[in-house]
């Protein structure tokens, strides 16, 4: 079962901070996006949404004066690597399990490509990751504007719980093809 459940992380002051600075309504729908690729490729949903919901939590502001800088921001850009880190740290206060905390952790890392040195670097990624950086296009939006739409507070937090609800009975109705298969 699970240790930690995504309301738990939604409502961490962590998360508040940094989720919310890149992006809660996208987060939220990557993280749907994720669960519903998850059951068709027989992947852990728990790990898909965890990880595509913390997915961006490492961006920082790349502001100059007053105004977001794409080029400030292309050219110093870690946040695949901030937010793994972030997350992983997260995870293990809230008590996930280490082993979840690392897979979770990488998916985080490995949803972008853009931090690394060579253009377009063939990643080889597992069908976890790839699930988390699909989810994460499927959302997006021409000039990032997916970072800005808005959610409020309480459909943000019915969407999470909601989710949590689906991703419990998928991980149940796993254990009953388990159990049938023995
Ligand atoms: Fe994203």
């Amino acid at each position: 079962m699970r240790n930690v459940t995504l309301e738990q992380i939604f409502e961490h002051p962590v998360t508040q901070k940094y989720v919310k600075r890149a992006g809660l309504a996208h987060a939220i729908a990557t993280s749907y996006h994720a669960f519903r690729l998850a059951e068709k490729n027989k992947v852990n949903p728990d790990l898909a949404v965890k990880a595509a919901f913390l997915h961006d939590m490492g961006h920082y502001t790349w502001y100059r004066d007053g105004e977001w800088d794409f080029d400030l921001y292309k050219k110093n850009d870690i946040h695949a690597i901030k937010g793994a880190e972030r997350a992983h740290k997260l995870l293990i206060r809230l008590g996930e399990d280490r082993r979840n905390a690392k897979e979770i952790a990488l998916a985080v890392l490995l949803h972008t490509d853009s931090f690394l040195p060579v253009e377009h670097e063939q990643l080889n990624r597992s069908t976890l990751q790839q699930i988390v950086a699909q989810a994460d296009e499927l959302d997006e939006e021409p000039s990032g504007n997916h970072h800005y739409r808005k959610i409020s507070e309480a459909k943000a937090r019915k969407k999470i719980v909601e989710l949590d609800h689906r991703v419990d009975d998928a991980l149940k109705s796993h254990v009953h093809h388990q159990t049938n298969e023995v």
